[in-house]
């Protein structure tokens, strides 16, 4: 446990109580100047901490919706993911996180969680919008061991998935668009990045980034009319400690299977969860726009539109809209 975590556990065993710092300190193996800088930075991040000289430290209420990753922890029941998480206030993107994680030789089912990015990124180069302390920004560190390049958009799939499983949980009926865009009343809830690295045919590296829109109750202009939240949709505050743990449980659920090289039923699931099925699209192909019914995804998760009797394979490079 780092010292924020050595902190707020202490102080959440006696919420409302006097905690002696000279216990911290002793379990955190720093000085008392330590803990107190410690002390500083919670009460910046939201945290009602009242300090007494010569007494302690004490936590007065928990904060709202701060998120604690102790708290996630206590609360997981996976065996692989979310075994380390690591938090941060604010960072660039946890992909950039992840991806230092993975050079540095963490373990799989490492997560990396933040309360704001200055630079979240989409898929195809968008940014993904990432204010401070209502959502959930978060990627998850995985070694599949037999899975090729070429269904690598399973994995993808299986976030989304996640992501829908969570949500419906709430009484939120999200659906896919595809091939990874969680949708709500046609608007976006939430969103899958995947980033891999191959060695040879097969992936090596997977990071696997979510975006969901808990709490957040204002769009900028721009995604107005694009972006929704569950606190919107189910009118009511959504605990974002409470998602995680879903979110992570259905993943590790859907992906222990997937890594020892069987694709379970991640197929069936999305084409249930999925609206693009049976829709009439337009595809950008960069170089040919294509026009036509979606009729299915193939075995390793290629669309498959239908235009001028031809099934033509589509790639999630590519991006689509409904007619
Ligand atoms: C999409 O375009 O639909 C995917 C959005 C993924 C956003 C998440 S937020 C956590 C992680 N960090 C990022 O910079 N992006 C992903």
């Amino acid at each position: 446990m780092n010292i924020d975590d050595v902190i707020l556990q202490h102080l959440y065993d006696n919420i409302g109580n006097f905690v002696p710092g000279v216990e911290m300190c002793r379990e955190a193996e720093v000085s008392r100047i330590a803990i107190w800088n410690r002390i500083k930075g919670l009460k910046k991040r939201g945290f009602n901490i009242e300090s007494k000289k010569g007494v302690g430290y004490k936590l007065v209420e928990k904060g709202k919706n701060i998120l604690i990753p102790f708290e996630i922890r206590n609360k997981l029941f996976t065996d692989v993911i979310g075994k380390r998480i690591e938090y941060y206030r604010f960072t660039s993107s946890t992909m950039d996180e992840a991806d230092n994680l993975i050079k540095a030789g963490c373990s799989q089912g490492t997560v990396v969680i933040a309360d704001e990015q200055y630079r979240g990124r989409g898929r195809r180069g968008k940014e993904w919008f990432s204010p401070r302390g209502n959502n959930i920004y978060l990627s998850v560190i995985l070694f599949p061991e037999y899975l090729s390049m070429e269904c690598g958009i399973l994995i993808m799939f299986m976030g989304s998935i996640a992501i829908v499983k969570a949500l419906s949980d709430y009484g939120i009926d999200a659906k896919i668009k595809w091939p990874n865009d969680c949708m709500v009343d046609g608007k976006k809830i939430g969103g899958v990045l995947m980033e891999t690295t191959s060695e040879g045919e097969f992936i090596k590296n997977v990071v696997l980034g979510f975006g969901i829109n808990i709490n957040q109750d204002e769009f900028p202009h721009s995604l107005e009319n694009i972006g929704i939240s569950a606190a919107a949709k189910a009118k009511h505050e959504i605990d974002r400690v409470d998602v995680i743990t879903r979110l992570l449980y259905y993943l590790e659920e859907l992906y222990l299977p997937l890594a020892k090289g069987g694709k379970g039923k991640i197929l069936d699931l999305w084409k249930g969860y999925s609206d693009t099925i049976g829709r009439k699209v337009v595809v950008d192909a960069g170089n040919r726009v294509i026009e036509g019914e979606a009729k299915d995804i193939d075995g390793c998760g290629f669309l498959l539109v239908e235009t001028n009797r031809v099934l033509e394979k589509i790639t999630c490079r590519e991006s689509l809209r409904y007619i």
